[in-house]
């Protein structure tokens, strides 16, 4: 009987096990979902030194001006800021309604695709499973965050 409850618990992580989720710590919203051609299952596969695309959709809270992306990646448990190269580096200038590409504000409570363009760090050591934060900031404000697992090569 254990055996057959603990093979169902296992069958059923694996099931659900994604290579996005909500972060931890994290005040504004998780992502509604994420999507994109480098990631299935439970993993992305990055290449240091090229673009990862990932199409984020998300639902502000609140009437946002401002949507400044900060991203870390989690090396051995410690937090490297990856630096956003302008427009990148302002979720504004990537962000889509309804399908029609627009800018800010975003309006609390409406559905947004963010097209997250990141050319990955050469300087990044290849990683099997690193963490990588995604943050949207309006001032002190954190709007969102979304966290992928990613193998970088
Ligand atoms: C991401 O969104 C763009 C714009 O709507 C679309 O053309 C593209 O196919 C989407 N990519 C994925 C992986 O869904």
């Amino acid at each position: 009987m254990w055996k057959i409850v603990i093979s169902v618990l296992l069958l059923s992580s694996f099931a659900t096990a994604s290579f996005w989720s909500a972060c931890e710590n994290n005040a504004g919203v998780a992502p509604d979902d994420v999507v994109s051609p480098s990631c299935s299952g439970s993993i992305c596969h990055g290449v240091r030194g090229e673009r990862l695309i990932a199409n984020v959709t998300f639902t502000p809270r609140a009437n946002h001006n401002d949507l400044r992306v900060q991203v870390w990646a989690t090396v051995l448990g410690i937090q490297i800021p990856l630096p956003g190269e302008p427009p990148h580096d302002n979720a504004c200038n990537n962000i889509f309604h309804n399908n029609v590409r627009q800018s800010c504000p975003v309006v609390g409570g409406r559905q947004y695709l963010w097209i997250i363009e990141m050319d990955i760090p050469l300087t990044l050591p290849a990683l099997n499973n690193a963490r990588v934060r995604y943050e949207i900031w309006d001032g002190d404000v954190e709007v969102m965050c979304a966290s992928i697992v990613a193998q970088l090569l």
